[in-house]
C-alpha cells in the first residue's frame, strides 16, 4: 500500500483525492492546506489526517507526496520532499523559473526519488491512442502537427496577473504535447500574440490569443494556437500529418446525439472545461504514478519534461516580446 500525503486541497487536489479514493494500492494518509477548512473538508472526505505541509514532507509514514499547491510554492516543497526521500507527483508547471527547475533536476538526480510532472493530457485516452499509433508508424514519418487549445472563457484578472503569462500557464500543456507527439526535440520557435478577448488582460501585461510555430532540426513543423475564449466551449483538438496519412483527435462532446432538421445538423456542446474534459486523463495519470512506484515499467513525464516545456514557454514569451524567432539550445 503506497501511503500518500496530499499538499493543497483546492481544485486539482480534490480531483486527485477523488481518483485515489477509487484506487486500490494507494491511500491518502495525510492532507495539508494553508486554509484549515479546506484541509478538514478533504480529510473528512478521505479519512486522512490533517497535518502541516512540513510534517507531511518529513513524515516516516508517507511514501509519496502529491503537490497540488500554487506554483510558487512547488520549489520549496519539492526540495523538502526530495530531502525526505518521498516520491513526488507535482502539478504543472513545476516552477515558473527555468533556473529553479534546473536546480530541482539536480536535487532529484542526487536524491534518486521518483518524480512525475503532471502533464495529464499525455494520459487522455484519445491523445494517448493517437500518440501510440504515431509511434506504430501508421502514418509514417511526421511532417506537420497542429494543436488547438482554447478555453471557454478567460480566468479572473487576478489569476492572469500571477499566472506567468499565457505561454507558461496555458500553452505549457501544449508544449509538452508537442514534444510527446513529435518524439524529437525542437530547434527553433517563433511566437505571436494579441489581446483580442479582454483589454484588461493586456493591461495585466499578458496576451489572450497566441500562436507558436516550432520546428525540428529535420524540418518537421508543429503549430500551436491558444485562445482564452471560445464561444462554443472548451476546444481541444490535435491533428498530425505524415507521409502515409493523417491522425486526428476531435473534441469530446457532452453527448454524441446529433439532430438534423431542415436547418441543418446540430451536435452537443463540448465538455465544459478541463475538470470534465480531462477526468479520465487525471485518473489515468494517477494510476501511472502508482504503477511506477510499484515498479511497473510505465512511461511517465519526469522532471526533465517539466524543464523542457518551461524552456519552450520562456522562449515563446521572448519571441513574442521581441518579434524574433528563437533558436533553442539542445
Ligand atoms: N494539470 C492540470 O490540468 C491543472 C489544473 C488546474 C491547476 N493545476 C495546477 O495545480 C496547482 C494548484 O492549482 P489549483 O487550481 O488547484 O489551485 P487552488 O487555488 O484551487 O488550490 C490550491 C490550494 O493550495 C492551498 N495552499 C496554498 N499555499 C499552500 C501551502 N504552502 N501549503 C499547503 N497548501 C497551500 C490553497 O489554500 C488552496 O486550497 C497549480 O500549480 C496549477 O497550475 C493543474
Amino acid at each position: 500500500m503506497i501511503r500518500i500525503g496530499l499538499l493543497g486541497c483546492g481544485r486539482i487536489g480534490q480531483v486527485h483525492a477523488r481518483t485515489l479514493r477509487a484506487m486500490d494500492g494507494a491511500r491518502i494518509v495525510a492532507v495539508a492546506d494553508a486554509v484549515a477548512d479546506a484541509a478538514h473538508a478533504l480529510a473528512s472526505a478521505t479519512g486522512a489526517e490533517v497535518r502541516s505541509t512540513e510534517d507531511i514532507l518529513s513524515a516516516k509514514d508517507v511514501d509519496a507526496v502529491i503537490i497540488g499547491t500554487p506554483t510558487d510554492t512547488h520549489f520549496d516543497q519539492i526540495r523538502l520532499a526530495s530531502e525526505g526521500s518521498k516520491a513526488i507527483f507535482c502539478e504543472k508547471p513545476v516552477d515558473m523559473s527555468v533556473g529553479n527547475i534546473r536546480t530541482l533536476v539536480e536535487d532529484i538526480r542526487k536524491s534518486g526519488v521518483a518524480f512525475f510532472t503532471a502533464f495529464n493530457r499525455r494520459f487522455d485516452p484519445n491523445f494517448a491512442a493517437l500518440q501510440a499509433r504515431l509511434r506504430d508508424g501508421e502514418i509514417g514519418a511526421i511532417e506537420l502537427i497542429q494543436i488547438t487549445s482554447r478555453d471557454p472563457a478567460p480566468p479572473p484578472i487576478s489569476y492572469i496577473e500571477s499566472s506567468g503569462g499565457i505561454f507558461r500557464d496555458m500553452m505549457i500543456h501544449d508544449f509538452d504535447m508537442a514534444r510527446f507527439l513529435m518524439g524529437e526535440e525542437f530547434s527553433h520557435l517563433s511566437a505571436v500574440g494579441s489581446c483580442l478577448v479582454d483589454p484588461e488582460i493586456g493591461k495585466a501585461g499578458d496576451v489572450d490569443t497566441a500562436a507558436v510555430t516550432l520546428t525540428t532540426a529535420s524540418g518537421r513543423i508543429c503549430t500551436i494556437t491558444n485562445s482564452r475564449r471560445a464561444a462554443y466551449g472548451y476546444d481541444q483538438r490535435i491533428e498530425v500529418h505524415g507521409v502515409k496519412g493523417m491522425l486526428r483527435a476531435e473534441n469530446i462532446l457532452e453527448t454524441s446525439v446529433e439532430v438534423a432538421t431542415e436547418a441543418g445538423f446540430r451536435r452537443a456542446p463540448t465538455m465544459h472545461f478541463f475538470l470534465e474534459r480531462y477526468e479520465a486523463a487525471y485518473a489515468a495519470e494517477m494510476k501511472a504514478f502508482i504503477d511506477m512506484l510499484n515498479g511497473k515499467d510505465t512511461a511517465v513525464p519526469g522532471i526533465e519534461d517539466g524543464l523542457r516545456a518551461q524552456i519552450l514557454a520562456d522562449a515563446a514569451s521572448r519571441s513574442r516580446e521581441t518579434g524574433m524567432p528563437v533558436a533553442l539550445e539542445d
